[in-house]
């Protein structure tokens, strides 16, 4: 029988704390639903000594993901991020502690003004202290490739006779070539007393670009468990991409006989929701996921595929669930119909949720013959991410034109209240989020913006992803309609309603992990 290897994502953990990638506690819940769904072993939901968002953060997924993966929170070997970590954890089915310490020389003498007895002696006492809160204990040697390998060698040893169930060992600066890595591991697997009785782990960045192949090469060498990203986000050039990462153990499995837990059909829709909160999409050529990955352009291709797929496809769209356009609901269709097609799809909505979704299908199939699976998700995914809406939208008009300037008059409702205002712009956008700025009195800086169409068709809904700064925060907003200057006003006000729901509370650290 194939071996198991051990998926542990750290999307929402090294992937959250690069640039551009922050996400709340609501976006973060709604990620870590998903990542149950496709299956991971392991779900390391932040680090919550870093600030109280990412404490809230952890301790929700903790104690609402419920008979999932394991939830995992990481924490320095110290005292106190070890207690805050536990305080955060505690809630969970199944709690993993994560503590790590710098081991190579670089870190030990300039990061942490330490010694290599100093760092051997704090992983101990690290492993000691999360040891009395929990079974599932994992160790990190922080640079591990970088490190002298006898001294890796007696920290991993020291772990594992305190207690350590999982000793980690990352190539934190995508340093390693594949060989070489392998090599480390499997030096480390012959030469340290009691390693057999833990999980060997590896955890690849990707600044050469070789973070899967690091990883590939790890579990030949012994690693059980790969720690990676959904799109391989993550610290500077990212971390190993859980979707590469799974589908080359999977397609070539006469090379390698491993196996995982994961439901690769959930594949896409993950990297899509991923892509959808954060506002970073993936480029058109990323392996498994990006726009082109499945698309034969070449008639030579197209004529082979048509033949049989096998000429250019080494694994089927299907697989990692890239969705045939479907028809499926339409005007006639009443709230049963929706509600059974969401499940089938996953979807899983609350009463009021599923509510107010219904009525934003219905509206949509006023103005649209042919409601697609995308039509949907798009729908229900930007239901699920609204953050407690202080401002919704009531009324929306404008003009625009080649020969005209434009304008646009928007009623946004508060509550009780409702405000309206004008403005006038460069273009329709311009204008209505001019006059969105003098109801809220939070003047936005955009900084990006994006339109898709989510289907085919001149009557395709449009997505808009916008990122604006506003009151000192970067945030990320999403809004869809067939009308793009609605959708666009929708996005914005995801926003604006992101900034008035989260009091500002920056990291407590500001070293990178
Ligand atoms: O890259 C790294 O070394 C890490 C550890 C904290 C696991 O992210
Ligand atoms: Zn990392």
């Amino acid at each position: 029988m194939a071996e198991r290897i051990l998926i542990f994502d750290t999307t929402l953990r090294d992937g959250e704390q690069s640039p551009g990638y922050s996400m709340n506690t609501k976006e973060k819940l709604e990620m870590a639903k998903q990542l149950a769904r496709l299956g991971v072993d392991v779900l390391e939901a932040g680090f919550p000594i870093a600030s109280e968002d990412d404490f809230e953060a952890v301790k929700a997924v903790a104690q609402q993901l419920k008979g999932g993966p394991i939830v995992a929170g990481l924490c320095r070997a110290r005292d106190i991020d070890i207690d805050r970590a536990w305080e955060a954890l505690k809630h969970a089915e199944r709690p993993r502690i994560h503590t790590f310490i710098a081991t190579s020389e670089i870190h030990i003498k300039y990061k942490l003004k330490s010694t290599q007895e100093e760092v051997l002696g704090a992983t101990v006492a690290a492993v000691k202290r999360a040891k009395r809160y929990t079974e599932d204990v994992e160790f990190s040697a922080e640079d591990a490739h970088r490190t002298d390998q006898d001294f890796l060698c007696r920290v991993v040893e020291a772990a594992i006779k305190a207690g350590a169930t999982t000793i980690n060992i990352p190539d934190t600066v995508g340093y390693g070539l594949p060989w070489e890595f392998g090599q480390r591991i499997a030096d480390l697997m012959a030469r340290v007393p009691g390693i057999g009785r833990v999980v060997m782990s590896t955890h690849c960045h990707d600044d050469l670009g070789l973070g899967v192949a690091n990883s590939l090469e790890a579990v030949r060498a012994g690693a059980r468990q790969i720690e990676c990203t959904i799109n391989g986000i993550g610290e500077r050039a990212g971390n190993a991409s859980l979707e590469e990462v799974v589908m080359a153990l999977r397609t070539r499995k006469d090379l390698m006989q491993f196996e995982t837990g994961i439901r690769t059909e959930e594949i896409y829709r993950t990297s899509k929701l991923l892509q959808s909160i954060t506002g970073v999409s993936v480029q058109p050529n990323k392996a498994i996921v990006g726009a082109n990955a499945f698309a034969h352009e070449a008639g030579i291709h197209q004529h082979g595929v048509l033949q049989t797929p096998l000429t250019y496809e080494i694994m089927t769209p299907e697989s990692v669930g890239v969705p045939r356009s479907k028809l499926v609901l339409g005007k006639h269709s009443g709230r049963h119909a929706f509600k059974k097609r969401l499940e089938e799809l996953g979807v899983e909505l609350t009463e009021e949720e599923l509510n107010k979704a219904f009525v934003r299908f219905k509206a949509l199939c006023d103005r649209k013959k042919e409601v697609f699976d995308e039509d949907l998700l798009t729908l229900v995914e930007e239901e699920a991410l609204t953050t407690a809406e202080t401002y919704t939208l009531e009324h929306l008009q404008f003009t625009s034109g080649t020969n005209i300037v434009p304008t646009a008059t928007v009623r946004l409702r508060m509550q009780e209240e409702v405000a309206q205002e004008s403005g006038w712009g460069d273009g329709p956008v311009d204008a209505a989020y001019k006059a969105i700025d003098l109801i809220t009195k939070i003047p936005g800086k955009l900084l990006e913006y994006q339109l898709r169409a989510v289907t085919g068709g001149k009557d395709a809904m449009g997505e808009v992803t916008v990122t604006v700064e506003m009151d000192g925060q970067r945030v990320v907003g999403r809004g869809s309609s067939t009308d793009v200057i609605e959708a666009s006003v929708r996005a914005y006000l995801h926003a604006i309603n992101k900034v008035v729901a989260r009091p500002r509370s920056g990291k407590t650290i500001t070293e990178k992990v």
